[in-house]
């Protein structure tokens, strides 16, 4: 079987380490399914991204949904980033770290008035309007309160990012934005109104595209419709490439940050704006393992199944991509390999976290680590077949520190209760 190491996650003596320290330490103390991060991970991740477009005026802001624990928002935010959030809870989220507002975006194809009126009352950086109903009622909110709101349009570029159709976003056929072809008047119109300063031009094309033509496209496309909405008298301050930058899972070979920064720079200096990216993945899926426990293993006459106490509940992603993660065990031996499906407890065949994988022989009791999960884990889980979320360990070199602890029977039932007068 293959085994995928990197500068955070690598073998010593046949152990797995994050960092300086062995995973099974982690897994011992903490019981698993278990969330492990490595600090160093998301700095260089962020340091690589922002150092390569160092030579133009921009700034990050972290899309908080890749992974919302409080730690990774804030180490992120002391790096310099700012915090794209996508709902009053990470808003909840971005605040509860100190975050200046004057650093937040409001993401969101659906944002609910309560939303708009806290952006607004908070003074955020900025909301991102998606529609032209959205960006009335984003000034009537504004002007019931008193407030000048700063918006960006979010646009569709109409462009295939080649990636799964479900995160696909920047297509004619998909929910997002407004289409290309109205965006002149839209914009025209918007500027129009009281209470807004239509301040930039927004788009997000898609998630973990691996190419960078799409990019290349959609900015061009981008750049040629803002000269034309400049030229129309609104002053677009900033220009918002989003997120959607690529790693690898498998075998994939995306860009380079430094190579994303050759091929787009270009473009942006026919622009005098500011440019924003909002990267979630690039900077957090590969900072972050599963660790699980095989539970049982058995065959069928087709078939190898490895149980184990990781489930869909933990990571969705196989569920409901399809999505390849990589699994291997934490601890190398020298059993034979074999085919087996990695699957989980909860009662639904499509609980699985790996299927035909050619993995060593395991028995009940072993450590399997799951990699990439650093992004669209945690956040994506859930408390399906009453299952309790999983602790988030991040490690920082020999040190580690639990940021969320295994929740308990009682936070499953908050204040569920057996009604009086009901039985
Ligand atoms: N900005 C906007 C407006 C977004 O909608 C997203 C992700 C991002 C930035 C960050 O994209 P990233 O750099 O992480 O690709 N659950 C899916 C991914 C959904 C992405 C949603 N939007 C998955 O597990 O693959």
């Amino acid at each position: 079987m293959d085994y995928i190491e990197s500068e955070y996650f690598s073998y010593k003596d046949n152990q797995l380490y994050c960092e300086s320290i062995p995973v099974k330490t982690l897994a011992r103390e903490f019981g698993t399914p278990l969330y492990v991060y490595s600090k160093k991970f998301f700095r260089d991740k962020f340091t690589e991204f922002t150092n390569a477009f160092s030579t133009v005026n921009h700034t990050i802001f972290f899309a908080a949904k890749s992974n919302f624990n409080l730690n990774v928002i804030k180490l992120f935010y002391d790096l310099g980033s700012g915090i794209d959030v996508n709902s009053m809870g990470e808003l909840y989220r971005a605040l509860k770290i100190g975050a200046d507002p004057k650093r937040i975006l409001l993401t969101g194809v659906g944002k609910t008035k309560e939303e708009i009126k806290r952006g607004l009352e908070l003074d955020i950086l900025l909301i991102k309007a998606e529609s032209i109903e959205e960006v009335y009622l984003i000034d009537k909110i504004a002007g019931e309160i008193g407030k000048k709101a700063h918006v960006a349009i979010r646009v569709n570029p109409d462009v295939d990012p080649q990636t799964h159709p479900y995160i696909s976003t920047g297509l004619a056929e998909n929910k997002f934005g407004i289409p290309a072809s109205q965006a002149i008047d839209i914009f025209a119109e918007c500027s129009k109104l009281t209470n807004i300063e239509v301040t930039g031009i927004d788009m997000h094309i898609g998630s973990q595209i691996t190419m960078i033509d799409p990019f290349v496209e959609a900015v061009v496309k981008m750049t040629e419709l803002t000269k034309k909405i400049i030229a129309k008298g609104v002053k677009i301050k900033h220009f918002d490439v989003g997120g959607g930058f690529g790693i690898r899972y498998k075998d994939e070979k995306p860009f380079t940050a430094d190579e994303l920064a050759s091929a787009l720079i270009p473009i942006f200096m026919q622009l005098d704006c500011e440019i924003f990216f909002e990267p979630g993945r690039f900077i957090t899926a590969n900072g972050g393992i599963l660790l699980t426990e095989v539970l049982y293993t058995k065959s069928n006459n087709e078939k190898n199944f490895v149980v184990v106490d990781g489930a869909m509940t933990d990571l969705l992603r196989p569920s409901i991509y399809g999505a390849y993660h990589h699994i291997q065990p934490a601890v190398k031996s020298d059993m034979n390999d074999i085919t087996a499906d990695i699957v989980g407890p909860v009662c639904e065949s499509g609980d699985f976290l790996g299927k035909e994988r050619l993995i060593t022989d395991t028995k009940s009791g072993d450590l399997m680590a799951v990699l990439s999960c650093g992004a669209y884990g945690m956040v994506m889980s859930s408390n399906y077949n009453s299952r309790r979320r999983a602790p988030e360990i991040i490690v920082d070199i020999e040190n580690y520190f639990t940021t969320r602890s295994r929740e308990t029977y009682e936070h499953l039932l908050y204040d569920e209760k057996i009604v009086d007068g009901l039985h």
